[in-house]
């Protein structure tokens, strides 16, 4: 890996001490950064590089899957800091720190390839991005990389406005958007997954009856109001995590289509069937949480929450029904579902197979893709609607995950952009999609054609929600409704070699 200077915008906040030092560091013990590495972290405070590394380290001894217990490596991981007291919007702030970063790439020798890390909201994206540009950072002799984070705008119009403004400073190719969701363990292995001849069998001779993409949340708005009131969970989850695993879903599993990746996931959301302002009641489901009871302790609901308007109509929860008009897809419906304050956390993708023809006892297979909080994958065959599990065959497929241990997300992401792999990043053609489907959606949420349905916390978001796959017949699956949990019996393990 080519050596390098990690810029660091938001070296104070939280977002760095809990994932972004953290995830340097488990890099750094894996042999994964690079061997001459030059780290800048800025903020407004006025830290030395004393406090930067005194912060770095607590922030490993709390939040780093890999304690720092060898106090050498340590020492040399923390030499690489240095911190640098700016100013977003101060242009004379950028004038020092690029005096800094050409002093630390003349002591390591080291060519001047940057990388600029946003770790701050999304406000600061347009005027960094051009101090970058008119300081000089961005015009070193080695390459440049942008790495930001969600909200990519909250709209079509300000998401196209905002890629506008980056893209007077970074082509494409040197943005880096990060969406967890893609820097997951079980997303990363899709691909192999849908290599796999249990997978590959699954589909031999037939095509599934619908897929299910589920991110379930037992929390509230948490301390997230004022954001969140903004926002809801059509702009905070729908139209970034939740379409990202639908393309992922849709381009990994069988089928899939062939080609770059990110050309692949582009022609799934071509291909994704729009809705209108006029149409989309029929698909989407708007919730909001009211009061009810979380693992037994009482909750209170959205609108009584610190820093909620009593008044407030920002949807909580969100299902959908989609469907992808491709030969690959057509006729295969996709239930999404997401939304605060429900039974359990829970995130995952189920591909339902129907009974083989003629054989209706047979039930359905089930391909069960785990993300969160267990990371696994089994194949349920035989599976009732409403029946006992007696006759059930399950079968985990072992993908080449390292339980508690498997690297965070962050970890991922943050190597894959060091090392300049763009593959679990989104795109912007992604993004742009993405909001161009959603935005008949905001319009009609706006305009109040689709009902906003109080759902009691705790449960499964409101009826409506399972009224979606009733119509056309089928059911959300693993959803426990009983108050005791199933015991179902673990079956025969395959491996599935993984890419690593
Ligand atoms: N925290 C998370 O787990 C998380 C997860 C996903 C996404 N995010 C996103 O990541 C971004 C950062 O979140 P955060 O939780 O780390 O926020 P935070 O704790 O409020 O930190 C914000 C950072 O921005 C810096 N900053 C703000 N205004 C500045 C200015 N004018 N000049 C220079 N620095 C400035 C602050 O430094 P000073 O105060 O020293 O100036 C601080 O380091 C947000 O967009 C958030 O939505 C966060």
């Amino acid at each position: 890996m080519e050596p390098t200077t990690f810029v660091l915008f938001g070296a104070t906040g939280d977002l760095a001490k809990r994932k972004i030092y953290p995830a340097l560091y488990n890099l750094f013990v894996r042999g994964k950064l690079p061997s001459a590495f030059s780290v800048i972290g800025l903020g407004r405070r006025e830290w030395t590089d004393e406090t930067l590394r005194a912060n770095v380290e607590q922030s490993l001894r709390r939040f780093s899957r890999t304690k720092p217990d060898d106090e050498a490596a340590l020492g040399r991981f923390l030499r690489a800091f240095r911190y640098c007291v700016l100013d977003i919007g101060r242009e004379a702030d950028y004038q020092r720190l690029l005096k800094l970063v050409k002093e630390r790439e003349a002591e390591l020798g080291i060519p001047e390839n940057r990388l600029f890390y946003l770790s701050v909201g999304p406000e600061h994206f347009g005027p960094i991005a051009d101090n970058i540009r008119s300081s000089g950072l961005g015009s070193g002799r080695g390459w440049k990389r942008l790495v930001i984070e969600k909200p990519f705008g909250h709209d079509l119009a300000s998401a196209r406005e905002l890629n506008r403004k980056l893209g007077e400073s970074f082509a494409e190719h040197e943005i880096y958007r990060i969406d967890h969701y893609l820097g997951k363990p079980v997303v990363q292995r899709l691909e192999a997954l849908g290599r796999h001849p249990a997978v590959r069998g699954l589909w031999t001779g037939r095509r599934p009856a619908n897929v299910q993409i589920v991110a379930d949340e037992s929390v509230g708005v948490e301390e997230r109001a004022g954001y969140y009131d903004k926002s809801g969970a059509l702009r905070d989850m729908f139209q970034n995590h939740l379409l990202q695993l639908l393309m992922m879903t849709a381009v990994h599993l069988p089928g899939g289509g062939s080609g770059d990746v990110h050309q692949r996931k582009k022609r799934i959301m071509e291909a994704l069937r729009p809705v209108t302002k006029e149409t989309a009641a029929a698909c989407i489901v708007r919730g909001q949480y009211a009061e009810g009871f979380i693992g037994g302790s009482p909750v209170v609901g959205y609108t009584a929450e610190p820093g909620i308007a009593p008044d407030s109509q920002t949807d909580t929860f969100i299902a959908a029904r989609l469907e992808i008009d491709n030969d690959d897809w057509r006729g295969v419906p996709f239930y999404i579902r997401t939304g605060k304050r429900l039974r359990e956390k829970s995130t995952r993708i189920v591909v339902e197979f129907g009974a083989p023809e003629g054989q209706p006892e047979h039930g359905s297979d089930l391909l069960v893709i785990e993300i969160g909080p267990n990371e696994r994958v089994t194949l349920q065959r035989g599976v009732q609607f409403a029946g006992s599990a007696e006759g059930i065959e399950q079968v985990s497929v072992e993908l080449d995950i390292n339980g508690d241990n498997s690297p965070e997300a962050y970890e991922n992401l943050i190597g894959d952009a060091l090392a300049g792999d763009p593959t679990f990043f989104a795109h912007w053609d992604e993004v742009e999609l993405s909001w161009r489907w959603v935005q008949p959606v905001l319009d009609a949420f706006a305009e109040n054609r689709v009902p906003l349905h109080r759902y009691a916390a705790g449960g499964f978001g409101p009826a409506e929600s399972d009224a979606l796959p009733a119509k056309d017949g089928f059911r959300w699956w693993l959803d426990d409704r009983s108050d005791a949990k199933s015991d179902k019996s673990e079956g025969e393990r395959y491996v599935c070699q993984s890419n690593g």
